[in-house]
């Protein structure tokens, strides 16, 4: 898929969905793999990594279930579909595994989450 991932691997406004508490923890997922990719050896970055990605889908699946939003489901299959391979990883993380990551989550809000902008 064709968007361009950021070097340094930071949030920018490009990826604004518009709901501020959204936008908030779409910066802490790059923070979490930005600090993965800088220390592939930790299992504690890993861990957070997990944590703050599950963190963010449940609140996010919680706007959507409220707002009724029609793609639910599909979009929930992708989370569980993330979600599954990263806790299945195990450190030290090699070179592909960290651009997976990348570039899952820049896909993922630039296409899935993006469709949601206005409906929430
Ligand atoms: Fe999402
Ligand atoms: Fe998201």
């Amino acid at each position: 898929m064709g968007f361009d991932i950021p070097e340094p691997y930071v949030w920018d406004e490009s990826f604004k969905v518009f709901y501020d508490n959204l936008d908030e923890e779409h910066k802490s997922l790059f923070k979490a793999v930005f600090d993965c990719a800088g220390d592939r050896g930790s299992s504690d970055k890993l861990a957070n990594l997990v944590s703050v990605t599950v963190n963010h889908f449940t609140n996010e699946e919680a706007m959507m279930q409220k707002a009724k939003y029609s793609d639910f489901p599909a979009h929930k299959s992708a989370h569980e579909g993330f979600v599954a391979k990263i806790k299945g990883l195990k450190t030290p993380l090699d070179d592909a595994t960290v651009h997976f990551a990348k570039e899952w989550l820049v896909n993922h809000i630039k296409t899935t989450d993006f469709k949601y902008k206005g409906s929430l």
